[in-house]
């Protein structure tokens, strides 16, 4: 006898079929990799608030870089601890930065190896603000011409995408501009164009010291209530001469993600953030969830959203399993 409802359950029988018509999958070659590279560290140090993450010498980081690569990672996103900070945020652009070490050896020793580098101040500044404090406040025109050298200064020592995560105004602009002027045409821009204030950086700003010193970042970056300003944030990053987008955080975003996505014909990334990383790790450790699948769940909610790639703390257990 027919029945008067469709067999929904028939297509879930097999392995097989359940693959075949899964509309959504994730691959290798979607994930990006953060890295934190510190001064003063001999080779490395494990991160406390960040399970299987390190501070990395400029040297060492070859070796996880590698390691990436080789499962099929396609990029590294590389944040910096210097060994001194100061007002004005001057790790950011040195020459001798970092960064821009570690930048020097990945292009040296792992071609082929997409190299992203956070633009920012907020771990080189002695007060944690990602710019410039004047009576108190963060100033947003000062701030600009000091994104630009950090930008320059990274394309100057390799990096092939400058990933600005400031949420200045008019910061892809003066980038774009420096790097046009000075011969870097080809670096890519990737901007964090909707970064909201959020609660879930907290194990980041642990790892990387740029906990802010007085006050939130809540004059710079966006309300979580907010959706219809991140378009409005994506579309003028856009048109100061944005490549990609960023979104972050990215799991109690989707729907920012999937309008963006809708919307705007560009690549888009999402960040699944520290704290996104923490909590599934922390429940797993607990015993209260399976790790491995909660990854995975997470990781095709964001792509379903419509992320092209993810930015996560993930990428290597995730290639690891994907493969
Ligand atoms: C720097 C920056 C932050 C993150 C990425 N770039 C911290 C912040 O804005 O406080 C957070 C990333 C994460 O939590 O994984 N501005």
């Amino acid at each position: 006898m027919r029945q008067d409802f469709p067999r929904f359950r028939r297509l879930r029988q097999e392995e097989g079929l359940r693959r075949l018509v899964q509309e959504v999958r994730l691959s290798p070659s979607q994930l990006v990799l953060p890295l934190f590279v510190a001064e003063g560290v001999t080779k490395k140090e494990p991160i406390p608030s960040l399970p299987g993450h390190f501070h990395w010498s400029p040297e060492a980081v070859v070796e996880v870089a590698e390691e990436a690569y080789s499962l099929g990672i396609p990029a590294v996103l590389l944040f910096g601890l210097p060994a001194e900070k100061d007002e004005v945020g001057s790790g950011a652009y040195s020459h001798g930065g970092v960064v821009q070490r570690a930048l020097r050896e990945l292009r040296k020793k792992v071609p082929g190896l997409l190299l992203m580098a956070d633009v920012c101040l907020c771990q080189y500044t002695t007060h944690g603000h990602c710019g410039l404090v004047e009576g108190g406040k963060v100033v947003n025109d000062p701030t600009l011409p000091l994104l630009g050298q950090t930008a320059l200064s990274l394309a100057e020592a390799g990096a092939h995408v400058v990933a600005p995560s400031d949420m200045m105004d008019g910061r892809v602009g003066i980038i774009r501009e420096v790097l046009e002027q000075k011969g870097f045409a080809d670096v890519v821009i990737l901007s964090y164009a909707a970064k909201y204030a959020s609660a879930f950086y907290g194990p980041f700003r642990e790892a990387a010291h740029s906990a802010p010193a007085f006050g939130d970042r809540r004059t710079y970056q966006m309300d979580p209530g907010n959706r219809r300003e991140a378009l409005r944030e994506i579309e003028e990053d856009l048109r100061e001469g944005a490549d990609m987008i960023l979104m972050k955080p990215a799991g109690p975003y989707l729907d920012v993600i999937h309008e963006a996505r809708a919307r705007f014909d560009i690549p888009l990334g999402a960040y699944q953030v520290s704290g996104e990383y923490a909590m599934i790790r922390a429940a797993a450790e607990r015993g209260w969830l399976d790790g491995e699948k909660a990854m995975e769940e997470s990781l095709l909610g964001i792509a379903r959203a419509g992320a092209d790639f993810i930015v996560t703390y993930f990428a290597l257990e995730a290639a690891r399993k994907l493969r």
